[in-house]
């Protein structure tokens, strides 16, 4: 009886172990990669994620497009991968990369061929200074193994406001943790209660409450179900085209 009951619980302590280990270090997967743009990485900006200016914005040229396979129609903006080129004789061996997802790499219906960012298949296109770290530039496609990673964050949680008075569109960018971001609500100083936001595109988020002059706060929930709540993130003194930094971030 006894035996048991400590098997049992030696059992049920490794299962929390590797719970926690299988969280922390996702498994690889295989997928395949190409790049996009020039070096400079300019084609690499404005994307499907609703980003601008990445370098402005802290991505820099860490970055990817994602397959329809991955990009989940936005919701996978702001995730971090860590990816390595694989079984190819043009892989630079020994290297990887940590990118963010700012992009979606369209499909193409009516290519007869070479369609790699078609449903299903999972596909990374990288800027060309991240596909240039792990693979030798003239293969132009290679295999890689890639992983979910936590995305390390310089400073808080940031919000660019846009729209009008009306409608207001809140970017919701600089993202720390799992990185992307599943859910939004804002409450303004005069609001009684937290409204819930609507995911327009990519990361950017609506409202058509009127909120002008009042301080917002937002509450962010990531696809891992964590929250972060920025109090009075905007003063009542908001403007459209500027952003706010909250001292707050995903861990
Ligand atoms: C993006 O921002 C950087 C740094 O502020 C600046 O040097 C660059 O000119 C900007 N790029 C564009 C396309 O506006
Ligand atoms: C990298 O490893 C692959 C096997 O996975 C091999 O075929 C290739 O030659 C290696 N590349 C270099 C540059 O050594
Ligand atoms: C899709 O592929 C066809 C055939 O190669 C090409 O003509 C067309 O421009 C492509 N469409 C896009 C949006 O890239
Ligand atoms: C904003 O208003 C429009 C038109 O009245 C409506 O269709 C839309 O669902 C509203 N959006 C939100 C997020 O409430
Ligand atoms: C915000 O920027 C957009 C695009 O640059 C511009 O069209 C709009 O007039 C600006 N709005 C304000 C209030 O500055």
């Amino acid at each position: 009886m006894g035996a048991k009951l400590n098997i049992t619980l030696v059992l049920m302590l490794l299962t929390t172990i590797f719970a926690i280990d299988a969280k922390i270090e996702n498994d690889w997967e295989f997928a395949r990669a190409t790049n996009y743009g020039g070096m400079d990485g300019r084609e690499t900006m404005q994307g499907a994620c609703g980003y601008g200016n990445l370098t402005q914005q802290g991505y820099g040229l860490e970055t990817t497009a994602l397959s329809t396979a991955l990009f989940n129609d936005g919701l996978t903006c702001g995730a971090c991968y860590q990816i390595m080129c694989k079984d190819s004789k043009w892989c630079l061996n020994g290297t990887q990369i940590h990118v963010t997802a700012t992009n979606f790499c369209p499909p193409n219906y009516t290519k007869p061929n070479e369609n790699w960012c078609n449903p299903p298949l999972k596909h990374f296109d990288l800027s060309q200074p991240m596909f240039r770290k792990i693979a030798v530039y003239e293969a132009g496609i290679v295999p890689v193994a890639y992983r979910r990673v936590n995305c390390n964050k310089q400073g808080g949680l940031k919000f660019e406001f846009k729209g009008n008075p009306n409608w207001i569109l809140v970017l919701v960018y600089n993202v720390g943790g799992v990185g992307d971001v599943e859910d939004v609500k804002v409450k303004g100083s005069d609001t009684t209660s937290w409204l819930q936001m609507r995911r327009n595109w990519g990361q950017n988020w609506e409202t058509n409450a009127t909120l002008v002059g009042q301080s917002l706060s937002f509450q962010v929930t990531t696809s891992d179900g964590k929250m972060v709540q920025a109090d009075d993130v905007a003063p009542a003194s908001w403007k459209f085209n500027q952003t706010y930094v909250c001292k707050r971030q995903f861990r």
